[in-house]
């Protein structure tokens, strides 16, 4: 049986306000309670944010936004637009995530992920994340979260170093440098 392919996309750090307004964008249809242009600023302005888009013949079509921690990896948010569902794009994004852990040398990812929200936790399953505790009433919709977990391959447990973060937002005094 031969092994199913992914779509072809170009990853790439998400750095101008170009970028930024396609991940609203893409945002505004993937979740039920998108954030807001700010929110999303607001959760980039930390430079040890590790930011990434995928493209497509030019265009974002994918998006994942993470905070690097002291000794792991928070994976905030992603999501991948309409047309490009199902094709491996998510799965290419998460593993540019563990890679970037990896050169950090954080040995785990963390996230949370929505009680309602089931094909995110299966998607998650899929690329290897396991399903820890559950905090009760977490979102401002007293919805619950479920936390997940996944070890970074090659790296044992550990502070994360100072050194090798991956490419990261680039900030002017406004916000983003286009
Ligand atoms: C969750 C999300 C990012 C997955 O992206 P994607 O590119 O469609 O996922 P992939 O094609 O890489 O899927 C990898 C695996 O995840 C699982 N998966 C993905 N979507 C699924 C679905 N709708 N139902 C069941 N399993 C699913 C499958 O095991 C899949 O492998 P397979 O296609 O070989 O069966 C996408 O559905 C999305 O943007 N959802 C809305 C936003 C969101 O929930 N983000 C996550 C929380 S922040």
């Amino acid at each position: 049986m031969s092994a199913k392919k992914s779509l072809a996309v170009t990853l790439r750090p998400l750095e101008s306000r170009t970028d930024l307004h396609a991940v609203v964008l893409i945002g505004q249809t993937a979740f039920d309670y998108p954030w807001t242009e700010d929110e999303y600023r607001e959760k980039l302005r930390p430079w040890r944010c590790p930011a990434v888009v995928a493209e497509m013949d030019g265009k974002v079509v994918a998006w994942l936004i993470a905070e690097r921690g002291r000794d792991n990896f928070e994976l905030w948010s992603m999501a991948v637009n309409e047309q490009a569902l199902r094709a491996g794009v998510g799965r290419q994004l998460v593993e540019w995530l563990k890679q970037s852990a990896a050169e950090a040398g954080a040995a785990t990812i963390v996230l949370k992920v929505r009680e309602r929200n089931l094909v995110g936790q299966k998607f998650f399953a899929a690329c290897g994340f396991k399903a820890g505790k559950v905090l009760r009433n977490f979102y401002p919709q007293r919805e619950d979260a479920f936390v997940m977990e996944s070890a970074v391959p090659g790296v044992e447990r550990r502070a994360a170093s100072s050194g090798n973060c991956p490419r990261i937002v680039r900030f002017d005094d406004d916000g983003f440098i286009d």
